[in-house]
């Protein structure tokens, strides 16, 4: 198969959350696969800033945005461990912008959003969008699918169908696009559908309209030929009004070509075996004492006192209300109590900033805060706590509780989307079977989290070997990218027809 992924964002050259690193992985796996695979991303500063070497290709797009043309340059790399080659969009005026790299704001906008969004997002992924497919001809094969994500890349299959199919370079080419989180949508005004050159008669509410406004996330839905997001479980929960934030009818009605994939885990970069970011290597093996070694040191890290017996509890997230960040601050005094150490990684909305700032000053001995993007602690978090929190309000798939499985961090989640779909409860029963490999709450309540926590302590402290076993399942899981990958194989094959 031929394939063409194009994303806003790409794990090695710029990451704002779980997209980046299944752009990267999953074409690395696909080429793996035999299949030849490019991706398309902007070339942000943060991508410049890198440092990765970019070719020019002396290629120039001519982009029509608006009833302009405005020039673009196609600059090329690869992705980082592999041939695939990535072609960058560059346009200084859009991309070319002062955030350090992890600044979510290029990223993924709208409701609730993480930080704030550029004003001209519309116009930027428009623009991007459009030079996807002027770029298709460029690529030295012909795509079979165009896979585009999210919100970003909405319009890529609106353009394919109503831009460019008459012209023989697309006729074949078909689209697949993955919903990475439903609560992105990228509405813009409908004085927007001028930017796009698209027929305004398409912004009707069974298109691209939503409540008067362009919706890109429902553009993508409504005219890509597939459609799928991250997990199976997340499939089923976009279909139902508490989590298909107003397109739950919508996906109800194109149900026929909705499907669930889990994300896969990219063990190249996330395995406690050969990690460079943490103070000692450990497999399951050796897992007591390399992860006893991983711990002092991120006790070291955050300033707390080396304990080796006070279990450490991890987070890591966007720090947005998604990822349950209210439920830990309040069950966080009671996890003190029950005599644990915190420490938080994140990046997001400022009141949160401001209520960990808080609760740390409260508890300078035993809570550890860093607010920012830095991807060697994620690292050093994941392998130095005893329980890793994810006790999200809704998760499409999640990466991070796949990490915390190889790395033997028992994970505590909230049973929902792609959490529910990989982790398996340390009930009683699944003790018993040799099946748990984390522990996961249903109801979304501080309460229900603080009660798991509690009882993966009392495992933690009072039945060593049980926990021991959790952690040894956990380890020995394979969410590597192969079966993922073949899923999207066989879902690539299913809209191109190519057998
Ligand atoms: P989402 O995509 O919703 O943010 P995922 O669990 O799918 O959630 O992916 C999050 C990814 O971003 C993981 O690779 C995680 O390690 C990383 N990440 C999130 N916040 C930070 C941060 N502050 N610093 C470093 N890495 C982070
Ligand atoms: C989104 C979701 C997350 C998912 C990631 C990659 O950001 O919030 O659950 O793992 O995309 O698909």
């Amino acid at each position: 198969l031929r394939i063409l992924v194009a994303s806003s964002e790409v794990a090695g050259l710029a990451k704002t959350g779980g997209l980046a690193d299944v752009a990267a992985s999953l074409p690395r796996a696909l080429a793996g696969r035999g299949h030849q695979v490019a991706v398309v991303m902007p070339y942000y500063a943060a991508v410049r800033r890198t440092g990765t070497p970019v070719e020019k290709t002396g290629i120039a797009l001519p982009v029509p945005l608006g009833g302009r043309t405005l020039a673009c340059r196609l600059l090329r790399t690869r992705l980082p461990n592999s041939d695939v080659p990535v072609y960058l969009v560059e346009h200084p005026p859009f991309f070319e912008r002062d955030d350090g790299p992890g600044r979510g704001l290029y990223q993924q906008g709208m409701p609730g959003g993480y930080k704030a969004d550029y004003p001209d997002n519309a116009e930027r992924f428009t623009f991007f969008s459009r030079a996807v497919l002027e770029a298709v001809p460029f690529l030295g094969f012909t795509p079979d699918v165009i896979h585009a994500n999210d919100w970003q890349t909405g319009l890529v299959p609106v353009f394919l169908n109503e831009a460019y199919r008459t012209k023989p370079a697309y006729k074949h080419v078909r689209s697949l696009f993955t919903i990475h989180n439903i609560a992105y949508q990228g509405t813009f005004g409908p004085e927007v559908m001028k930017l796009t050159g698209l027929p305004g008669w398409l912004l009707n509410p069974g298109q691209l309209e939503f409540h008067g406004y362009l919706n890109f996330l429902k553009a993508g839905i409504v005219f890509a030929d597939a459609v799928n997001t991250v997990s199976p479980t997340y499939a089923r929960e976009i279909t139902t009004p508490d989590f298909g934030c107003g397109l739950d009818g919508l996906l109800r009605g194109v149900s026929g070509k909705l499907s669930g994939i889990v994300n896969g885990c990219d063990y190249a970069d996330w395995d406690p075996a050969n990690d460079r970011h943490i103070a000692a290597k450990y497999t399951a093996d050796t897992v007591t004492a390399g992860k006893a070694a991983c711990k002092a040191d991120l006790q070291k890290r955050f300033n707390l006192p080396q304990k080796p017996d006070v279990p450490v509890l991890g987070m890591v997230a966007r720090l947005v209300s998604q990822k349950g960040v209210d439920l830990v601050l309040s069950a966080a005094p009671g996890f003190l109590d029950l005599g644990c150490q915190l420490v938080f990684l994140g990046d997001g909305d400022p009141e949160y900033h401001d209520e960990l700032n808080d609760f740390k000053a409260r508890h300078p001995d035993k809570v550890g805060v860093f607010l920012g993007f830095n991807e060697g602690l994620a690292h050093a978090v994941e392998a130095g706590s005893d329980l890793f929190l994810m006790p999200s309000r809704y998760e499409p798939c999640g990466l991070n509780q796949l990490y915390s499985l190889r790395y033997g961090t028992a994970p505590v989640v909230r049973a929902t989307g792609g959490l529910a779909d990989t982790v398996v409860n340390a009930t009683e029963e699944h003790l018993k079977a040799g099946t748990a490999t984390g522990f996961s709450f249903g109801e979304f309540s501080a309460r229900a989290l603080y009660e798991t926590v509690k009882w993966a302590l009392s495992l933690y402290r009072t039945r060593p070997a049980d926990f021991a076993q959790v952690v040894r399942t956990a380890m020995a899981q394979d969410w590597g990218w192969d079966r993922s990958a073949a899923e999207y194989e066989a879902l690539y094959r299913k809209v191109s027809r190519v057998g």
